[in-house]
């Protein structure tokens, strides 16, 4: 299983080399792979690799390539689904966990770059060559990532992925920030829209805004400033000062037009219970999140304002390994 992900400061800015911040978040995929006797299936439909074409590609890379027998997947989820907290992401990356222990990796020693990368590779094939490794590395690494386009002071490294993106390298730098303990006090309240966030079309909205108005670069580059000053306050366990930068990221977001009257109104009805609120992800849809010592008055005020709540605290364990049936399932 692993975990899903919210962004909590730097998304939009991400796109444009500044850094950003995800957490993993309390609320998991499963996938449960077994033997298949009759051809590989997904959720007890013949296995059809169009429709799951990150799949497939985990299959072909760990799998199949070396001569693999077929399985049968099941696939269960504790996340909304469409609402960007990273589903297919989380996926991928316990699909890629599974094969390897089905091979015979220990349980206790999951390669955690190896699978983010694998995962990560699955994302952008399938999104044809888009994704950053945002939501694979939240979700193979759990507790918080930093990504940046460099080696980062603020948090300790884990690995670079790149990707060769319409004919251009990019290059991420993938960090883990250690939450101190006073961080264990608050909790995220997700609130899901209901509607789906179109991340492609809320990524153009911004480019075109940019290539109209160039000086608006320098929120961007703002974001990016916020997200350096959460990291810090993420490290010292700094509630109050999380909560403000969070609050600065939604101000920022809603001048650049990705956020909408939905999320606007259920972020207003956080605000009064919470230490800071704010869109995450792409926006136009999806989700907002809360930072709260309060997450059942938040809840209801999320609810009232027309959200699905989900709470997790700060960070959740990364991939693992649930339960052994029989295994190695297969050597190479
Ligand atoms: O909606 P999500 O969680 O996939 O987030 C999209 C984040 C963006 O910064 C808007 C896009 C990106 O590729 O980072």
């Amino acid at each position: 299983s692993a975990p899903g992900k919210c962004i909590l400061f730097g998304e939009h800015a991400v796109v444009y080399g500044q850094p950003a911040v995800a957490v993993a978040i309390d609320a998991r995929v499963k996938v449960e792979i077994e033997k298949s006797t009759s051809g590989w299936s997904i959720d007890g439909m013949k296995f059809d690799k169009n429709r799951h074409p990150h799949i497939d590609s985990i299959r072909k890379r760990l799998w199949s390539n070396d001569g693999g027998p077929p399985l049968d997947i099941n696939v269960s989820s504790e996340l909304f689904g469409a609402a960007g907290l990273g589903s297919s992401a989380a996926i991928c990356s316990a699909f890629a966990a599974g094969l390897l222990h089905a091979r015979g990796t220990d349980s206790a020693a999951l390669p955690h770059s190896g699978i983010a990368t694998t995962a990560h590779l699955a994302e952008a094939e399938a999104q044809e060559g888009r994704a950053s490794p945002t939501d694979t590395s939240a979700s193979t690494l759990g507790g918080a990532v930093f990504i940046s386009n460099k080696k980062e002071k603020l948090a300790e490294w884990k690995y670079t992925r790149d990707l060769r993106v319409d004919g251009v390298r990019r290059t991420w730098e993938v960090h883990q920030i250690t939450l101190p303990d006073s961080v264990k006090d608050a909790f995220l309240v997700i609130g899901f829209t209901g509607r789906p966030g179109p991340t492609s079309e809320m990524v153009s909205k911004v480019a075109d805004l940019i290539n109209r108005e160039p000086e608006r670069m320098t929120e961007i580059e703002r974001i990016g400033q916020v997200t350096r000053a959460g990291v810090t306050a993420l490290n010292l366990g700094n509630l109050e000062a999380i909560g403000i930068a969070m609050n600065e990221c939604h101000r920022l977001l809603q001048g650049l037009g990705v956020s909408d009257d939905d999320l606007d109104r259920m972020v207003e009805a956080a605000l009064p219970s919470s230490l800071g609120a704010k869109l995450t992800g792409a926006g136009g849809g999806g989700c907002m999140i809360a930072l709260t010592t309060e997450p059942r008055r938040t809840s209801e005020a999320i609810e009232m304002a027309g959200g699905q709540v989900l709470v997790s605290p700060l960070g959740a364990p990364g991939v693992r390994i649930e339960e052994i049936t029989e295994n190695p399932l297969w050597k190479s």
